[in-house]
């Protein structure tokens, strides 16, 4: 007689955060962060200026040390490169003679095992990884006449380039026009759709983010929360993290957090205890 067995699979965590704690000096800037996220999943990280955001990402890609907690990447066990990141700001020089290829090649040598690949191998991931990214024909494109969003783009392929499981993008919408922004956004959906990348990226505005993510991060003061829209984006949840009250309107389809008065960008890191 033949069994079949079915095998179930829960998707494994991507990431696990326990108890995290930042400190720049004496002044926390994160603190008690716990939070599990899928494989698989993509996270919006919310919240105003000042929150924590760049530094929670800046930790889970290894640029600092959290000053108390653990971080796991579970399913990237094995892999070399459990995270590819973008950071917030890249200001690049237009006059560099840089090719869009070099850039992406940045993400091989980065890593110790750079200089391993043979020419023509590493042609070919570049050439993926540009691909992946809707960038097809552009690896010899100078990269000082990229528009804001190919740019942008051509990091992410950077970034995508290592084959990490994690895909930690800082603000890449900022400073991009709606169209741009949308095809970045749908870059980035059908990246980790395709390769079953986990995606966290940050943004100050949710709103782009509607359509494709499964749940957010949420980040006031240090403090994050993580559910699905409609757990987080509440109003009784949203003024414990603030600590003051703040209205949720939405508003054709569109969700506008008014109250949030560090927006402005003054928001100091909080002293801790
Ligand atoms: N290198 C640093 N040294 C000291 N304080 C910092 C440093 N980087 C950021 N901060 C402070 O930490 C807090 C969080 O900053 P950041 O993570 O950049 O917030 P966000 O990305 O959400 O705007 C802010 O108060 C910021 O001024
Ligand atoms: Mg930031």
């Amino acid at each position: 007689m033949k069994i079949e067995q079915t095998v179930q699979t829960t998707p494994q965590a991507a990431l696990e955060i326990t108890d995290l704690g930042v400190a720049y000096e004496s002044t926390w800037v994160l603190d008690h962060i716990d939070l599990t996220v899928k494989q698989g999943e993509f996270i919006g990280i919310i919240g105003p200026n000042g929150a924590g955001k760049s530094t929670l990402l800046k930790t889970l890609a290894g640029l600092i040390r959290p000053s108390r907690g653990e971080i796991r990447f579970p399913a990237a066990r094995g892999r070399r490169h459990p995270v590819g990141y973008v950071p917030q700001r890249f200001d690049l020089d237009p006059d560099l003679p840089l090719r869009a290829r070099d850039l992406v090649g940045l993400g091989l040598d980065g890593h110790r095992w750079g200089f391993a690949w043979p020419n023509a191998q590493r042609g070919r991931k570049i050439e993926q990884a540009l691909a992946q990214v809707d960038l097809t024909g552009f690896a010899d494109h100078p990269a000082g006449k990229l528009s804001g969003g190919q740019l942008q783009r051509v990091l992410i392929a950077q970034a995508l380039v290592s084959d990490p499981e994690l895909l930690l993008l800082d603000e890449p919408l900022s400073s991009l026009d709606l169209a741009s922004a949308q095809t970045v956004v749908d870059v980035v959906h059908r990246v980790s759709q395709n390769l079953g990348v986990t995606v966290l990226l940050v943004t100050h505005d949710m709103n782009p983010l509607l359509p494709v993510m499964d749940r957010l991060i949420y980040v006031v003061n240090g403090q994050a929360v993580i559910g699905t829209v409609d757990q987080v984006v509440q109003k009784d949840v949203l003024d414990k993290l603030y600590g003051y009250d703040v209205e949720v309107l939405r508003l054709h389809g569109r969700i506008l957090v008014v109250g949030d008065e560090t927006a402005s960008g003054d928001a100091a890191g909080f002293e801790h205890r």
